[in-house]
């Protein structure tokens, strides 16, 4: 990690440069000494943290995203749908109240969130950065690309995913407890309230022709392929949830789930051809392959059956590791829960690096990423937990990097080599590569958000 900042900032000039061509609005004339060039720190990082998208909005498609980042700093409990079922008896039942939930007054305002007539949703912010960045039309970001034939055997193509994240009021409340001081967040003691929903909808860029079960799904046009291209259609193929639940406080606080668009379900709106995949709220820590071989059911989550069966016979054979809850379009060498429990502030030590999976070929590694951790634990100890949310996890991630690389002098040094010792070995992780000066770019892949 030292090694990296001395080769960045040792040679400025060429430094600048790059960063001039990879990220547009971070304009900077390539010979220009940064202290000349640079706007005074705290409006820099207004204007970065208020920014929806790093791309003009394309003709002819209106004002484009707009991000809700009006935080309340209150909000009062709600009799949330979702406490009238059991989740671990009734996860249908607890899944059907909580879409009923995320569409209430969304669907009418074509889910510009902030606008909702029922009750406000908030964004995360930050997450215009990066080469995964909003793209301006509906704020989605890049996520995982599905491989050929990891979602329908027809598919010959890669399939690009992207998606949009929102957060109840609850929810919305810690992400400005964080961000209280838009030019330095604090990620002390994160801990999202009782009550918290985040939904993520998530949209492919595959069509019916190969992967037929999108056929007839809500299609949004999104300028994906970056600056003056043409948006392409992009269909609704994934509703994803997180929801803070204390029913699951044994295990990790959190009740993830999602659900699947299904062309031939009956419904007259898409939203009502949208099936449950699962839910869960543990990790089944110590599930194995012979488990999945006979078809043991999960101790901590449900698996839809028709959804086990579509991909049985893919090669993916599983949605998570063993047959574990996780969505179609997600690492299958991972669960929801899993993933989302290395959410954390890595600072400055950019160089350790959670993975992104386990796929069970090691035992020591795939103990320690299947662990059911709390709210706060973190995953590489020493750390501060973010609490299982990965778009605050990136953002905080992307604006450390924007500093670290345009505002060395504004670094917040929240932890010192001696609590956290990349070579002492705080649980299992990979090194980053050391970066050479003609890499920096890959600086701004956030490690939360590569595949
Ligand atoms: C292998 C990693 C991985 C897996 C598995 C995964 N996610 Fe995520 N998830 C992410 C990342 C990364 C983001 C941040 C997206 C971005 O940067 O745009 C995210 C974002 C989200 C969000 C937005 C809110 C937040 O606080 O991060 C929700 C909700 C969510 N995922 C739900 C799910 C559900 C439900 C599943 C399982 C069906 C799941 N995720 C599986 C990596 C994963």
């Amino acid at each position: 990690m030292r090694k990296l900042r001395v080769n960045v900032f040792g040679s400025g000039l060429a430094f600048f440069g790059l960063i001039s061509c990879v990220s547009a609005p971070l304009s900077f004339a390539a010979d220009e000494p940064a202290s000349a060039a640079q706007p005074a720190f705290e409006a820099a990082a207004v204007e970065q943290f208020e920014m929806a998208s790093r791309y003009p909005v394309p003709d002819g498609y209106g004002d484009g995203f707009k991000p809700n980042f009006d935080f309340p700093q209150n909000f009062d409990a709600e009799p949330y749908p979702w406490l009238d079922a059991d989740p671990k008896t009734d996860p249908r039942a607890y899944m059907s109240a909580v879409l009923a939930y995320i569409l209430e007054g969304n669907v009418e305002v074509d889910w510009d969130v902030g606008n909702n007539a029922v009750r406000q949703w908030y964004h995360a912010p930050w997450l215009h950065f990066g080469e995964r960045g909003r793209e301006p039309i509906h704020g989605l970001t890049m996520e995982k690309t599905a491989e050929p034939q990891e979602l329908h055997q027809l598919q010959t193509k890669e399939a690009f995913n992207w998606a949009v994240n929102f957060f109840n009021a609850p929810g919305g409340s810690m992400l400005g407890e964080v961000w209280n001081d838009r030019t330095r967040p604090n990620t002390e003691n994160v801990n999202f309230p009782e009550g918290t929903l985040s939904a993520k909808m998530l949209f492919t860029s595959a069509t019916p022709a190969e992967v037929p079960y999108v056929e007839g799904s809500k299609i949004w046009m999104a300028q994906i392929n970056r600056k003056n291209t043409d948006p392409v259609e992009m269909r609704l193929l994934q509703l994803d949830f997180g929801i803070k639940d204390k029913r699951a406080d044994s295990t990790t606080g959190w009740v993830f789930g999602t659900f699947l668009y299904q062309s031939d379900e009956p419904g007259e709106t898409v939203y009502d051809r949208l099936i449950p995949v699962g839910l869960h709220w543990g990790n089944d820590p110590d599930r194995t392959e012979a488990d999945f071989d006979q078809n043991k059911p999960l101790q901590e989550g449900w698996v839809n059956p028709r959804v086990a069966a579509l991909v049985r016979n893919l090669p993916r054979k599983w949605l998570g590791l063993y047959g574990r809850m996780n969505g179609p379009v997600d690492n299958f060498n991972s669960s929801c829960l899993a993933c989302h429990a290395r959410a954390m502030d890595i600072g400055e030590m950019t160089d350790r690096e959670p993975p992104f999976g386990a796929d069970g070929s090691d035992i020591q590694a795939m103990k320690h990423y299947y662990k059911n951790r709390k709210s706060d634990e973190p995953f590489f100890e020493g750390f501060r937990s973010l609490d299982y949310s990965l778009v605050l996890s990136a953002g905080i991630e992307h604006y450390r990097a924007w500093v670290r690389h345009l505002y060395p002098d504004h670094i917040d040094h929240i932890y010192t080599d001696d609590v956290i010792n990349p070579e002492d070995g705080h649980g299992p992780h990979l090194k980053r590569p050391e970066l050479a000066l003609g890499d920096i770019h890959e600086e701004y892949l956030s490690i939360f958000r590569r595949q």
